[in-house]
């Protein structure tokens, strides 16, 4: 039992770390009150560049799977062949807030098949555009 609770203890030690990782405060995490409006193109879709689209385009495994194609601001609001992932407005109604925060099953998280979540700072940036009305802006 002893090695039992002590590989438990190294699983959940491995398993904090990216919630205190420094990278999830990163310099561009600066959004306050008195930033201008987040904004799809500078803000938004970059990140989905970076994490998602390799998956996420025509011929990717996850735009195959689900219909979900982000690289684009006509694909991001189109969502799955199951309807809609975001809700403008209202960022707790959006299925995609659920799996950017890893709040849906596991084999929903996403980006994928990743140890690494989406930081803080780029998963608020996203709520806050959903809340602003998720603009083509
Ligand atoms: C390694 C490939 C991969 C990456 C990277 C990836 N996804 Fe996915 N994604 C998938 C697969 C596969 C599915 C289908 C999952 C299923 O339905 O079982 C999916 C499904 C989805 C869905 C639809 C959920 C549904 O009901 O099927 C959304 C929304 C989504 N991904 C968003 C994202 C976002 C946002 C990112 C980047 C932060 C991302 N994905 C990165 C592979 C990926």
């Amino acid at each position: 039992m002893k090695t039992r609770y002590a590989a438990f203890a190294v699983i959940a030690a491995l398993a904090a770390i990216p919630l205190f990782a420094p990278g999830a405060s990163s310099p561009s995490c600066a959004a306050g009150p008195k930033e201008p409006p987040v904004s799809f193109k500078e803000d938004i879709l970059p990140v989905f560049q970076m994490r998602c689209v390799t998956c996420h385009s025509p011929n990717g495994e996850g735009y195959k799977v689900s219909g979900m194609d982000l690289t684009s601001y006509a694909g991001v609001m189109k969502g799955t062949k199951f309807g809609p992932m975001v809700i403008p407005r209202d960022p707790d109604a959006s299925n995609l807030m659920r799996l950017i925060d890893w709040r849906a099953s596991p084999t929903l998280r996403m980006p994928h098949n990743t140890q690494k979540q989406l930081s803080i700072c780029d998963r608020n940036a996203i709520r806050t555009w959903i809340r602003e009305g998720a603009k083509d802006n």
